[in-house]
């Protein structure tokens, strides 16, 4: 069976728009949930100003009380003092984040879409010396919340220039959910052609109900790593109107079902969107979850 990658992003863009801010221990309980369900890589946090994220504060604690497993855990890193905030860590990996549009990355990150990118190159240039993993977030790739419709040409030059810069693998996201899948399969196919698919993941919200059929669009394009949040948890404070991610329970099921093989305890998993849906009190879970919660043991027999 073919492998697909799933990162769970539920402890970082699940967390950091919620208006009920969570306890340090209990963002903990959600990640070791999550890490019981055998998830391969999860995104515990972010290293950014927690003037600009409050519901971020605390990641340094996180990580260092994290277990030692071989889940990937990774946190979000907008500059040079993040880096250097997830580096003391000892985090195992970290990701930069870039939009493709200037207003975004100005209200984002307080700086210009070129801007970012030098910021990017220069913590790079630092990891590779240190010897540390870090990729990065093209967000904005499909739409803009602020300038409408991204044109596939500046997606092409955000990524070239990161990957030429050191990034190990680009995560190409649709921050507020507008991608259809035919716009989803066109931009990947051109990416997986250009740059490779094994440097490449996925990243969608399900604000139009086409979360699940933007991972099958990129999956026909070649794609085989998603970022997805349980129970459907996430949005961005800075880009209005986005709203959950894609939830993971749906992405599993729809892999598993389509004879991929995630790897996640599916029972684990139902049990992790439980906790994700009492800690925070907002998140729905997945379409399939009521229905998973009945037959999740029929999916692999
Ligand atoms: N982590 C923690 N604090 C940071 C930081 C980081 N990575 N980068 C800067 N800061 C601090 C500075 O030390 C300064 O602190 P002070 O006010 O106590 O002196 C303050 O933040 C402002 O620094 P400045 O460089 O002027 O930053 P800014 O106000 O231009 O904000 C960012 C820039 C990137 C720090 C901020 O916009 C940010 O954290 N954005 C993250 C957005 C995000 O997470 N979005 C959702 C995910 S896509
Ligand atoms: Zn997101």
């Amino acid at each position: 069976m073919e492998r697909v990658t799933i990162n769970d992003v539920g402890p970082r863009d699940g967390l950091q728009a919620q208006a009920k801010i969570l306890e340090v221990s209990e963002k903990l309980q959600l990640i070791m949930a999550l890490t019981d369900a055998k998830l391969p890589a999860i995104e515990v946090g972010a290293f950014v100003s927690p003037k600009a994220v409050p519901a971020m504060a605390g990641t340094d604690e996180i990580v260092r009380s994290l277990p030692n497993s071989d889940v990937k855990y990774s946190a979000l890193i907008p500059n040079l003092r993040g880096y250097q905030n997830g580096k003391e860590t000892g985090i195992p990996l970290m990701s930069l984040v870039v939009a493709v549009t200037d207003t975004m990355n100005e209200k984002n990150i307080r700086m210009t879409t070129d801007q970012a990118l030098d910021v990017c190159s220069e913590v790079l240039g630092v990891a590779k010396l240190d010897g540390i993993e870090v990729q990065a977030y093209v967000a904005t790739a499909w739409q803009c919340p602020f300038e409408g419709h991204v044109a596939q040409d500046d997606v092409m030059r955000v990524t070239n220039r990161l990957l030429k810069s050191g990034a190990k693998r680009i995560v190409v996201a649709d921050t507020i959910g507008a991608a259809a899948p035919s716009e989803v399969f066109d931009l990947m196919a051109r990416m997986s052609t250009e740059f490779g698919s094994d440097k490449l993941a996925c990243h969608f919200h399900d604000t139009r109900g086409m979360g699940v059929a933007d991972v099958y669009a990129a999956l026909d394009a070649g794609i085989r790593r998603f970022d997805s949040s349980i129970a459907g948890l996430g949005g961005c404070p800075f880009a209005p109107g986005a709203s959950g991610n894609v939830a993971t329970e749906d992405v599993v099921l729809m892999c598993e079902q389509m004879g991929y093989d995630t790897g996640i305890d599916l029972k684990k998993l139902l049990q992790a969107a439980d906790l994700a849906i009492e800690l925070t009190g907002t998140a729905k879970g997945g379409r399939a979850k009521k229905w998973l919660e009945k037959n999740h043991q029929k999916i692999k027999s």
